[in-house]
């Protein structure tokens, strides 16, 4: 790169690149995105996310070229070309799904952007993959780039892994806990340390490192906060056997700084595009290596992870008595997590999709996720309000843990619905409460009164 700032690319405009073109721009950068979805480009043009993430409309609205008052950094293409010809930095941020009926990543996804990206690299220019990969990939593009970049050896790689968290996107991006870097070259390294000079300067932590490591951070990284989950969701299970409450057995092991508070809510367990796929690609992976048995216990934390959506299947039909059958059951909640409109692989979905099949009549409220989830979920009823959701409902279940649903009076709710049955599947509501207001109250892994 010259004197001048370096001029970014980002490549896959989802909840990962949308938010990072939108945050590069803020940092003062030129960017131009391309995806090769036509309506997300439509939408971004116009200063609006592709998805609900928090924040994200005004950061986009502030910099997207043709919004009224916004910086103009931040443009939009579908041309390879056009992105060959204006980028220093490319940013690689599609997705990389599970494979169908497989435990392995989908890498088409990141393949074909490399494939159609490299032909145009006609200058100098350094090619950062942020998707989450498996081991071994990075060697692998690196060796695809420079075979069929027109600069040779001046079109480099560079891994750099994303750590952003769904409904926390832009805060996570423009703060990162740490920055991880993949790199072969010094040259590499300083035009990375160039891109992110305002979060070093705020004091980052910087690791830079070779392609496998910082692959397998990332991979790494979500495995910790997945077994973290599970482990507590194990410790609900016992405590379900012997009696015992996990939302104070959480409390108190998290006092311990070793062991830490976060990421230790008992419910129905972990979901969404990433923690569940990545720890499935990450063994998959891992048996290719001939490293399966390092990660065996990661079978184990998905198994406990599935077993907690059993579980509130069973609760909720053994609160009904005995057979779900033309039961009408009140959902609240739909998305994976709150703040976030994703269903993918969503346990609160999931849940109420089963109890569907079981034969229940369940209508489903969610704040931000109901046109996901009726275009995965067709067959499910919905309603628009948490109100109407439970208006008629022999038991009331609680799946994702949005703030509007702690902060519901469970006295108006209980006018509405036939009988006074709450499950809390997300451990976030106050028994104490609920119990006042006549309901029958039962959650995962706490005592039943
Ligand atoms: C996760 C990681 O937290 C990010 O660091 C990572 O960058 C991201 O995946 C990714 O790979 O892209 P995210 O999927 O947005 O982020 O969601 P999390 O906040 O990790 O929550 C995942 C699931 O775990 C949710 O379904 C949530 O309800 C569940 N969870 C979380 C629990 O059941 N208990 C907890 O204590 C915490």
């Amino acid at each position: 790169a010259s004197s001048a700032s370096p001029k970014i690319t980002v490549i896959g405009l989802g909840y990962l690149g949308a938010t990072h073109a939108a945050a590069m721009a803020e940092l003062g950068f030129e960017v131009l995105g391309l995806d090769v979805v036509p309506e997300k480009i439509r939408l971004l043009e116009q200063g609006r996310a592709p998805m609900y993430e928090p924040g994200l409309d005004d950061l986009l609205g502030a910099h997207v070229a043709g919004v009224e008052g916004s910086s103009g950094r931040l443009r939009f293409t579908d041309s390879w070309a056009e992105i060959g010809d204006f980028g220093d930095v490319h940013f690689v941020c599609v997705n990389t799904p599970q494979k169908h009926g497989e435990y392995a990543c989908d890498m088409s996804y990141v393949d074909s952007a490399m494939d159609s990206l490299a032909p145009h690299l006609t200058r100098p220019a350094l090619v950062v993959g942020k998707s989450t990969v498996p081991v071994g990939s990075a060697e692998r593009l690196a060796a695809r780039i420079a075979e069929l970049a027109p600069a040779g050896a001046d079109a480099e790689l560079a891994w750099n892994p994303e750590f952003l968290r769904e409904g926390f996107a832009v805060q996570d991006t423009l703060h990162p806990d740490r920055l991880v870097a993949g790199v072969r070259s010094e040259r590499a390294e300083l035009l990375l340390r160039e891109v992110y000079a305002r979060p070093l300067a705020e004091g980052t932590p910087f690791v830079v490192t070779d392609f496998p490591t910082s692959e397998l951070v990332k991979t790494s990284a979500n495995s910790f906060l997945a077994t973290k989950i599970s482990f507590i969701n194990a410790m609900a299970e016992v405590c379900e056997a012997a009696g015992g409450d996990v939302v104070k057995l959480a409390e108190a092991i998290g006092y311990d700084d070793r062991i830490g508070k976060k990421f230790l809510r008992a419910g129905i367990g972990f979901g969404g595009g990433c923690l569940p796929k990545d720890i499935r690609a990450f063994m998959a992976r891992a048996g290719e290596l001939g490293a399966s048995e390092a990660l065996t216990f990661l079978r184990e934390v998905d198994s406990i992870n599935m077993r907690r959506r059993a579980q509130m299947v069973e609760l909720t039909r053994d609160a009904v008595g005995g057979t779900l059958l033309g039961k009408r059951v009140g959902v609240l909640g739909a998305t994976f997590k709150p703040d976030s409109d994703d269903v993918r692989d969503s346990p609160a979905l999931n849940v109420a999709g089963q109890l569907h099949l079981q034969g229940a009549q369940v209508t489903v409220y969610d704040p931000k996720g109901m046109a996901n989830a009726r275009a995965i979920f067709p067959t499910l009823g919905y309603a628009d309000s948490a109100l109407e959701a439970v208006r008629g409902a022999d038991i009331v279940l609680h799946l994702t843990e949005w703030r509007e649903f702690k902060e519901l009076d469970p006295a108006a709710l209980g006018e509405a619905v036939t009988r006074r049955h709450v499950l809390d599947g997300r451990n976030t509501l106050d028994p104490e409460v609920w119990r006042k207001a006549g309901w029958t109250f039962r959650a995962l892994g706490r005592p039943t009164a």
